[in-house]
């Protein structure tokens, strides 16, 4: 999958600035892991440690193990565009410390106010100006880019307010040394919007670029977010921020952490803003490291999403069989008509879209074959549920737009047979009683949105998932509209169908549009595999009725018909001889019914 180019640099301080606070030590196999793993989730900026004095910060005194380990070593030496791990160095000492463990980028720091630069560096602002000049000097000359931190840019824990003007003097006289880019420090996390738009109109009308600056709020009022996505509106794109919410700082006292990086992202995707990180990856790094330290999770994007992930991330603990590892499902190919592999397993379906150099954009064959396929498997009683994925990048592109070969434009008699194939194929999905399931290994464009949306369940990867491009081309979601608008709710669908965006997985998770996102193809093929394990406990007629069950409450909820039709749902579930008979049986013996066997009792037909 092609990863877009970030549109908001996120720097990740969680290793420096998240454990700098942390009394109890954290063993350095835990920093390394926490780093690797960061950088595993797609981040590309890690500040790595800092190399200040142990009395200061004893929590970060093992920093030459951490910058001497060969996995950060391997890190330092990667020359790959766009990655940065800065250290966090005070003065000359912890610069040659830096360079001789090979570091490409340092940080220095300096406060706005009097009473945290005595605290912090035990030193006057001028002196730490001064100091950090030299260091950005020597650190230049040595050819290692420097970024600077001007720390208590809304108030000081000593002093209170901090004037405009003292935030600015700290800004120019950095950039002036040397940096390349400013981190704005809420060290105290009590700034609000109001505040961040106030100051960075005063830096800009005050001669400087926002392309210089970045944000770095902690979250002590909660005020963290709103503050990145003020300054993002005011222009900024570069932000600091740490995993799980870790962080403070010791000489400001009552401090919390930074802002989640999860919730950044979180944020950020929901708005469409490419980050680069995959963020599934990344809370289970917030989870995993707030364990480590035996803390509460202070992002609540992560908790949130943690718990609407675990049970497609791992194997579902509930019960022994459950918990045991997932063997891998062995599908046999039943047949491979043009542009599709049809593959079985027990009474599972999987038909796999094998179209990859045209994206699985959907041939007029390919629409035949997929709907007979369908309305065959929906009356075939070895049949239970059907799952459809695709070979290649894409999960599906919709209609065929080839030259030559697309329907589109070519007058009404091309344009009705399209429209009946079309409404045919997402009928025969639409009013299937088996359990259908798109397993989406990538994004879907157009028609390909409306076929994964007339499934029942949906999986799918991390990143770019859903465009509805449609508007791009002068054309409109027609077909689809039924499925899409009803699944995704009217002012979503209508916003996603004028802007033609592209709808990133996680926004979809969040939204409660698909069921799990997976970090890679691999992941997903597992996670399909533990759904279909879990679903053997379904019984086909208890699904079929429930789907029938939502379709009325959906289209006729409160009426009439929903009432009758509940009644009919409940005289059959209730009959002497149905499933819910032998389900009961099972139930009151104390076994576990696995209905797939109990389906197969004659050969599959497909
Ligand atoms: P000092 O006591 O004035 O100066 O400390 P010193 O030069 O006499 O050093 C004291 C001891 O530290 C000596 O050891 C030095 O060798 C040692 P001793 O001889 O007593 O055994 N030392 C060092 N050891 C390792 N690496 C070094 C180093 N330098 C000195 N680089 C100093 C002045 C600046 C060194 C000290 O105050 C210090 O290390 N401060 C750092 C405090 C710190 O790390 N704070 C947190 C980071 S800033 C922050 O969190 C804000 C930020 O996130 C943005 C925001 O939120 O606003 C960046
Ligand atoms: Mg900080």
């Amino acid at each position: 999958m092609t990863i877009e180019t970030p549109q908001v640099r996120i720097v990740e301080v969680g290793p420096r600035d998240g454990l700098q606070n942390i009394r109890a030590k954290v063993p350095t196999p835990t920093k390394l892991e926490l780093i690797q793993r960061l950088r595993d989730a797609g981040l590309r900026t890690i500040e790595l440690t800092s190399v200040v004095s142990p009395r200061a910060i004893p929590q970060l005194a093992d920093c030459r193990e951490v910058l001497g380990h060969s996995s950060v070593k391997t890190l330092l030496q990667n020359n790959q565009a766009g990655l940065r791990f800065p250290v966090l160095v005070p003065n000359i000492k912890g610069l040659d410390i830096a360079l001789q463990h090979g570091v490409k980028e340092v940080a220095v720091f300096i406060s706005a106010t009097e009473g945290f630069s005595k605290a912090n560096i035990n030193c006057s602002v001028e002196q730490g100006i001064a100091r950090a000049t030299e260091v950005a000097g020597l650190a230049r000359k040595a050819g290692v880019a420097v970024r600077g931190y001007v720390s208590c840019i809304f108030a000081d824990p000593y002093d209170g307010p901090t004037p405009e003007a003292a935030v600015w003097r700290c800004v120019k006289s950095l950039l002036d040394a040397g940096c390349y880019e400013i981190s704005l420090g809420d060290t105290l996390g009590v700034g609000s919007p109001s505040n961040v738009n106030i100051l960075l109109k005063y830096l800009t009308s005050h001669g400087i670029p926002l392309s210089k600056l970045a944000g770095h709020f902690h979250d002590t009022y909660g005020q963290a977010v709103a503050n990145v996505w003020e300054a993002y509106t005011c222009g900024l794109r570069v932000f600091d921020s740490s995993v799980g919410g870790l962080g403070g700082c010791p000489f400001a006292p009552g401090a919390k952490g930074n802002v989640a990086t999860e919730d950044l992202v979180y944020m950020f995707h929901n708005a469409g803003i490419n980050t680069g990180v995959d963020l599934p990856k990344l809370v289970e790094t917030g989870e995993w490291i707030s364990q480590q330290l035996s803390q509460s999770n202070s992002s609540r994007a992560g908790k949130a999403l943690s718990i609407k992930t675990k049970p497609q991330t791992s194997a579902p603990t509930t019960s022994k069989a459950n918990s045991k590892q997932i063997t891998p499902l062995k599908w046999t190919l039943i047949s491979s008509p043009e542009g599709l592999l049809i593959h079985r397993n027990g009474p599972t379906l999987k038909i796999t879209l094998n179209r990859p150099k045209n994206g699985n954009a959907l041939t007029s064959s390919m629409l035949a074959t997929l709907t007979s396929t369908i309305q065959t498997a929906n009356t075939d009683p070895l049949t239970t549920r059907i799952v459809f994925t695709a070979v290649g990048r894409f999960f599906c592109t919709g209609m065929d737009l080839g030259k030559g070969s697309s329907p589109v434009a070519q007058g009404s008699s091309a344009s009705d047979a399209q429209f009946t194939r079309l409404t045919a194929l997402y009928e025969a999905l639409d009013t299937s009683p088996k359990v259908t399931i798109a397993a989406m290994n990538g994004p879907a464009f157009g028609g390909g949105v409306g076929f994964a949306f007339a499934c029942d369940i949906r999986l799918c990867v991390s990143g770019p998932a859903c465009t509805l491009s449609e508007v791009k081309l002068g054309l409109a979601a027609a077909t689809i509209s039924k499925y899409v608008v009803r699944e995704w709710g009217v002012p979503f669908a209508r916003e996603a169908m004028l802007t033609a965006r592209s709808v990133s997985a996680e926004e979809l998770l969040t939204r409660g549009l698909v069921s799990g996102v997976s970090g890679s193809i691999g992941e997903l093929e597992k996670e399909l595999d533990a759904l279909l394990a879990r679903m053997k406990l379904c019984s086909p007629g208890g699904s079929r009725m429930s789907k029938e069950l939502v379709r009325l409450a959906w289209a006729h909820g409160g009426k009439e018909e929903q009432a009758k039709g509940i009644k009919e749902v409940f005289d059959e579930m209730m009959k002497a001889d149905g499933e819910g008979a032998v389900g009961l049986r099972e139930f009151q013996m104390k076994r576990k019914m696995d209905w797939d066997k109990f389906v197969l009792e004659a050969k599959p037909k497909l």
